[in-house]
């Protein structure tokens, strides 16, 4: 469990709801809490170099590989931020910025996560979807989401109707990710998967802009597959995946990313 929120406040009392369920379905479940603000991890210098020559190089990468192997080890992964302002709060944004190149090139495509924010009382299930909306870009192949009202500064007490809702997220999430079984990418992961795939083309080694895209998708069961191996497409998402592929390679013929060398 990544807890994104600056404090262990409303929020986290949440994910304590949802971590006890777990546990009395599973008692030899075994949790692993992640405070954001512990691992100290400075803002995206912007630098780009993670797009450009793979994220090994990114000034931060120490603490970064450090967030990725967790989420790569997790059975499933809790992500619990705050609301600010209708979107993540920023220490979660700051993960977000740092973990943005995987839309170019997804990755955690075994994992599958519950969303957990609360808000006071606007804009929870935006900032939800905004995080849900990332994690399946870069991979994550399903996530559940628990928006909640608290109407609290740091003194929430889950009600009644939500305590059942926790129970039953609970026991969804501990079925599915126990079942071992993936699901079938959803037609608006297909779309950026696929044009990512066409437009790294242009990109691949001896190009005048390589980058670590054209690396990563010239793999050949990555390049010849409308999604991960991993994952089983029916054959008509399989046409739909393949022409934002064609969209995307053709894109790639007028559009290039230029960068400073
Ligand atoms: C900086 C800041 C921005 C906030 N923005 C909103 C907001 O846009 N809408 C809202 O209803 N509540 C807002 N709140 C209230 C919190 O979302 C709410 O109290 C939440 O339950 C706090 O969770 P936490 O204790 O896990 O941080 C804001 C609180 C803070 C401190």
């Amino acid at each position: 469990m990544f807890n994104g929120s600056p404090h262990k406040g409303n929020t986290w009392q949440l994910v304590k709801l949802i971590q006890e369920n777990l546990e009395g379905i599973s008692p030899e479940s075994a949790f692993e809490e992640i405070q954001l603000t512990d691992l100290q991890l400075p803002f995206c210098t912007g630098c780009s170099i993670c797009f450009r020559k793979g994220h090994e190089y990114c000034p931060h990468n120490k603490i970064m590989e450090k967030i990725i192997d967790k989420i790569d080890e997790s059975d499933g992964m809790i992500f619990a931020m705050t609301t600010f302002y209708m979107q993540p709060n920023a220490l979660t944004k700051n993960l977000i910025d740092h973990l943005s190149y995987m839309v170019h090139r997804p990755h955690f495509f075994k994992n599958k996560a519950i969303v957990v924010t609360t808000v006071g009382g606007v804009g929870g299930n935006s900032a939800a979807n905004y995080l849900v909306g990332f994690l399946k870009g870069i991979g994550f192949n399903y996530c559940y989401k628990l928006s909640v009202a608290s109407y609290s500064w740091n003194n929430y007490m889950p009600d009644d109707k939500t305590k059942i809702k926790c129970k039953m997220l609970a026991e969804r999430f501990h079925k599915d990710v126990s079942s071992k079984k993936t699901h079938t990418p959803s037609l608006g992961v297909l779309i950026p998967y696929n044009l990512f795939r066409g437009m790294s083309l242009g990109y691949v080694k001896g190009t005048e802009y390589e980058t670590e895209d054209g690396v990563y998708w010239i793999n050949q069961s990555r390049s010849k597959s409308t999604y991960d191996p991993l994952v089983t497409v029916p054959f008509y998402k399989k046409i739909f995946g393949n022409l934002f592929y064609v969209i995307g390679k053709t894109a790639s013929k007028f559009i290039t990313v230029k960068y400073k060398k």
